[in-house]
Parts: structure tokens; sequence; C-alpha cells
């Protein structure tokens, strides 16, 4: 079985990404042939900064080996390392329709309808769909929001199957359900998210233990003081609970039965945090202090990586009938 799953060098690691997805990565590592791939050129979709870019990419890039992904257990790369993904993403834009990317709900919402918006992002999915069918994966770990791509990825898969012959593997979402969504912790409502950062709300994994500290204890939570596992009632504190579930793998609700004051609440969740945090930054630093080092380790991921895209856009080229080799 083979899985992969990308990630966009857009902002800092959170802690949303890292229980989320990065978390569930490490362990799938151990489970599967696993690709994990930063997603690069997708995030050049909207406006974006060069240098901002190349610091974001590293950045990234580090963090995932400082949380545990294992270059030599999994293949770890960046996409714009491989021109075989623009290279398919053509392929299947030419049997994609302008109907069918319309539908998407992302390009809706990040698009707005307006006319100045870029033609990448409208095309994204497609992009999306060939960073997944490159690899042949079979099960692509993505939150709730991408399950849409998902299944363009399986329809595109399909129709290129029956009109030009046996070629993809068609891919199956997986979506986490353990702190899927970890939410904002100054406005509990919403998801934590990159894209509407409110300066404490967003715990970012690189963090320091004073950082941590700071915005666990500045939480917004209710004025009730016996904590309760409520997310609709008491959205505050029981995003609480679910990181602490989350990080030390139980259930929000027994965790809720251990408290009665708040206080205690953040300080064990601020240490339990920390604990799982801290060795994450360090290595992550340590990793980024050597930029030469940590680019051999993106070119040998990328070589794994080419040795299965290589040929399977081969395979495609020639099924749709251009002249390969
Ligand atoms: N679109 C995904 C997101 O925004 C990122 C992504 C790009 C991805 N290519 C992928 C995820 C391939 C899984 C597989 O989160």
């Amino acid at each position: 079985m083979r899985v992969l799953s990308g990630i966009q060098p857009t902002g800092h690691v959170h802690l949303g990404n890292y229980l989320g997805a990065i978390r569930g990565w490490v362990e799938d590592q151990h489970h599967y042939d696993s690709f994990f791939t930063v997603v690069d050129l997708h995030a050049i979709t909207q406006d974006q900064d060069p240098a901002e870019l190349s610091a974001a990419v590293l950045e990234l890039y580090a963090t995932l080996l400082g949380s545990g992904l294992d270059p030599e257990l999994s293949t770890i790369f960046a996409q714009s390392q491989l021109n075989e993904h623009p290279a398919l993403a053509w392929l299947l834009e030419c049997t994609a329709t302008y109907g069918e990317l319309h539908r998407m709900t992302q390009f809706k919402d990040k698009g707005k309808g307006s006319e100045s918006v870029r033609a990448g992002l409208f095309t994204y999915p497609v992009l999306m769909a060939a960073d997944i069918l490159l690899y042949q994966a079979d099960r692509v770990p993505v939150g709730e929001d991408q399950k849409q791509h998902l299944e363009l990825t399986r329809d595109l898969a399909i129709r290129f199957n029956h009109r030009f012959g046996e070629t993809f593997v068609i891919p199956e979402p997986a979506i986490p359900k353990v702190a899927a969504r970890v939410m904002d912790l100054q406005s509990p409502e919403r998801k934590m998210s990159k894209s509407q950062a409110t300066p404490l709300g967003i715990l970012y994994v690189l963090d320091r233990p004073e950082e941590i500290k700071k915005k666990i204890s500045r939480a917004v939570t209710d004025a009730e003081s016996q904590a309760a596992y409520d997310p609709s009632k008491r959205p505050g504190v029981s995003n609480l609970l679910e990181i602490f579930a989350a990080v030390s793998g139980t259930h929000p609700a027994q965790i809720a039965e251990r408290y009665s004051s708040y206080g205690t609440l953040k300080a064990d969740l601020t240490a339990a945090l920390v604990a799982e945090l801290e060795p994450v930054r360090l290595r992550t630093e340590e990793y980024l202090a050597d930029r030469a080092e940590l680019v051999r380790i993106m070119n040998h991921g990328a070589e794994k990586a080419r040795a299965v895209a290589a040929p399977t856009l081969a395979r495609a080229k020639e099924a749709m009938g251009f002249i390969v080799g």
C-alpha cells in the first residue's frame, strides 16, 4: 500500500497541521510505502514573495524532518523539484472540464468570483491530482476540506484509464478523526488556520515554551469552573481538552473529569505541549542550521520520487499517443 500527502509552505506550521496531519504521517511511514511532499508550486497561486517562498520551503521541510519523518523510511521532497508534476498536470487538464473545476468550493471561496484571480488557482486541483496519481498512491491522508479535490482526482483517474487504458491507481482519501480540527485559541468556533491567524489564537510548532505557556494561559474558555467536553456549548474549553487528548492519547471527556480548575488544566496542557513540541523545535533548528545538508536531503528525496514519477508520466504520455523514447 502506498500513501502520499502534501502540505503547502505558506506560513509556519501550526498545531492543527501537526496534530491533524504531520503526526499521522510519521505514524504512516512505519506501515506504508510513504511519499510526502512540500507543495511549493501550489503556494504561488496567490501573491508570493520569492525570498519568503524559499525560506518557507526550507522551514517546512526541516519541520517535517524535525517532527520525525525519516528520509530513509519515507520519500520526502518538494513538488517543484520534479517537472513531472506540472507535466502530468497539463495532460490531466486536457481531460478535465471547465465546469468540473468551476464547481470546486475552495476555488469559489478563494477566488470570490474575481476576474483577476490567477488561472493557476483555478487549475490548482488538477496539479494536486497529478501529485497523487504520479505515485500511484492508494491512500491520501487529507483534511475534510480536501475531500472534493480527492473526488476530482478519482474522477480524472477513472476517466483517463477508461479513455486511454489502465494507467493510474484510483486513490482513496483517508480523513483523520483525531484532532482533525484544532480550533483557534482565541476564537474557538473557528479552525486554527494560517490564513485567519489571530496572534494569540494560533500555536506554532516552533513556538518556544514561554510562547506556548502564554498562548494556552490566555486561551478563551468560559465562565464555568468545572471543565466539561461539550464542543457546541463550550467550544473554548472543549478545544483545549481535545488538544490535550490528542497530545496524550486519551479522550477529551476523560481529561475533563480530572480538572475542576481551568488554571491547572491549562498548566498541565502547557507541560504536555512543551514535552511534545520542544524536541521537534530543537531538531528542526538543527536541520535549519545546515542549509547545504538540508538541500542534500531534499535532493535525495527528489531522486527517490523521480524513480516512481518518471515512469508513470512516460506511461501516461505514451497512452495519450505521445512519442516516448
Ligand atoms: N491541496 C492540499 C491542501 O491545501 C495540499 C496538497 C497538494 C495535497 N497536493 C496534494 C494534499 C496531494 C494531498 C495530496 O491541503
